[in-house]
């Protein structure tokens, strides 16, 4: 009992002790709250987050008209996008494309993964500023042709320049030189300027210009402003052909039909000019077929218009083809104006000279 009373005696105490403490630290009460001190200057606005997307993504459907026509183009359904490789990489994927724009080679460092075709972002820098200034193309600067000929070409195409990078004959090797007694050695049955050498023809350079009765003169359509732009982009006609889907020619109830609007750009062709287009692609695909068969005669091509090498079947590094410069350089001369595939409109004395002066070289 008396540990326990000792206990409260010492509690007490201490309780006590508690009691002086606190009541010296006790505080009054709160004051009344001072006035409200003026209020600070309005920061600056900041920009509407979506307020210049929507100068591009707006109602006025004009991007939806450019959009259905691209989707309408051999730019994206060709399907030729998978080629995806270092060398057909820089004109066959978007990504290879802007890749090789930038470091100026003719090759991707590797091969692209996830090939986008040719679309928008290839052609405009979408998405760059996110203002209509993005509409700017991508590369219109003077083109530095991969194949010339051995002539020193300064062609300026304009806006069309964006195009003849692509549309461009490749490298090819070997090149014969007119006149020389030299023999060519081809290890490829695809020897020639490849699918798309336009940008060649309509510029007069880059065949093998044997000397002949025609001279090499280029035809009026390689002074064109904006050159491929203004016949390929003339005003759309629905989604087969001008604008966005960029073939000139399209099919009509069975028949092919000339998209005429760029035609009559800077009044031209005011008469129209669809029969005369039609005689010109006859009469060159005349001469195309008149050189084929001499060169099938001389068995340096097969029927499909394929490169043969000496023991008659296909050319390839195990079986060479060894030609005279006239029979390589007649033979480029038959693929570069059948791939430039515009029938001689592209350049329409360029491309009669180099057939017709092939067929007399081969001694026809
Ligand atoms: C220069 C015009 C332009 C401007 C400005 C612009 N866009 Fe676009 N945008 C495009 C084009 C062209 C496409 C591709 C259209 C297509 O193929 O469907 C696109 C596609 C898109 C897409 C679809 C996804 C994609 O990447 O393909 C979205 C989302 C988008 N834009 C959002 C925006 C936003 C958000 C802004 C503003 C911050 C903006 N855009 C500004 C032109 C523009
Ligand atoms: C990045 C390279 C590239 C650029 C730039 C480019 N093209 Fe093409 N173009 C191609 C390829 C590759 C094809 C074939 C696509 C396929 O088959 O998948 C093609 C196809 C075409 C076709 C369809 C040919 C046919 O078979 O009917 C036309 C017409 C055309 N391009 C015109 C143009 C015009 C005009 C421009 C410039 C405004 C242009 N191209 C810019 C690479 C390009
Ligand atoms: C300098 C640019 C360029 C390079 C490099 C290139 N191509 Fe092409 N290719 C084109 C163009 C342009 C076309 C479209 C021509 C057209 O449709 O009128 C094309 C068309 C094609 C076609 C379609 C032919 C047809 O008749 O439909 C094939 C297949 C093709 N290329 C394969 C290749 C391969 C394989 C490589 C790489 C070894 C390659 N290309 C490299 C520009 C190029
Ligand atoms: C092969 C290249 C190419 C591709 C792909 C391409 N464009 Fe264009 N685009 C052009 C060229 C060249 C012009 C300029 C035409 C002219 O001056 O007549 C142009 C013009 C335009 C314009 C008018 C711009 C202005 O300044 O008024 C719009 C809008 C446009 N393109 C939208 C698109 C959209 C959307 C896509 C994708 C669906 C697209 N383009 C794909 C080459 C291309
Ligand atoms: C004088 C107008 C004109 C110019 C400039 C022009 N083209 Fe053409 N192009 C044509 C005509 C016409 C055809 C033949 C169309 C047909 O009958 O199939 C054609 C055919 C083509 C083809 C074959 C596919 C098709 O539509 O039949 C391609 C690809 C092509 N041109 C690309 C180009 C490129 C790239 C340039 C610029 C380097 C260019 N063209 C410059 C008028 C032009």
């Amino acid at each position: 009992m008396k540990k326990v009373n000792l206990f409260y005696l010492l509690s007490a105490i201490l309780f006590g002790a508690m009691l002086v403490f606190a009541s010296c630290t006790k505080e009054g009460a709160p004051g009344t709250n001072g006035a409200d001190g003026q209020d600070g200057e309005d920061g600056i606005n900041g920009d509407d987050g979506t307020a210049s997307c929507i100068l591009c993504h707006d109602n006025s459907q004009v991007m939806f008209a450019k959009i259905n026509q691209w989707e309408h183009s051999i730019h994206a359904t060709g399907g030729n996008f998978e080629r995806n490789g270092i060398d057909c990489a820089p004109c066959h994927t978007s990504q290879g494309f802007l890749e090789r724009m930038e470091t100026g080679e003719q090759v991707t460092a590797a091969s692209i993964s996830n090939p986008n075709p040719i679309n928008c972002y290839t052609c405009h820098w979408i998405h760059n500023e996110y203002t209509p200034a993005d509409w700017a193309l991508t590369y219109t600067d003077e083109v530095n042709f991969w194949h010339t000929g051995g002539k020193a070409v300064t062609e300026d195409f304009e806006k069309g320049n964006l195009c003849a990078n692509c549309h461009q004959s490749r490298v090819t090797t070997p090149w014969p030189v007119p006149g020389s007694a030299d023999i060519y050695e081809i290890t490829s049955m695809r020897y020639g300027p490849h699918h798309g050498p336009m940008a060649n023809l309509l510029g007069g350079f880059g065949g093998y210009e044997v000397p002949g009765s025609m001279t090499y003169t280029s035809s009026m359509h390689k002074n064109i402003e904006d050159a491929c732009v203004t016949c390929h982009m003339a005003d759309a006609y629905g989604q087969q052909a001008g604008g966005h889907v960029m073939n000139v020619a399209y099919e009509y109830h069975g028949g092919m039909e000339l998209l005429e609007a760029g035609c009559d750009a800077a009044e031209c062709h005011p008469e129209g000019i669809a029969d005369a287009t039609e005689e010109v692609q006859e009469e060159v695909h005349e001469m195309l077929e008149a050189l084929h068969y001499k060169l099938i005669d001389l068995a340096v091509s097969d029927s499909a218009g394929y490169l043969l090498g000496d023991d008659g079947t296909l050319a390839s590094s195990s079986n060479p083809a060894n030609l005279s410069a006239d029979e390589a350089g007649a033979f480029f001369n038959f693929k570069f104006v059948e791939e430039d595939r515009s029938g001689g409109i592209h350049n329409i004395k360029y491309a009669k000279a180099l057939l017709n002066n092939s067929l007399e070289a081969l001694g026809d």
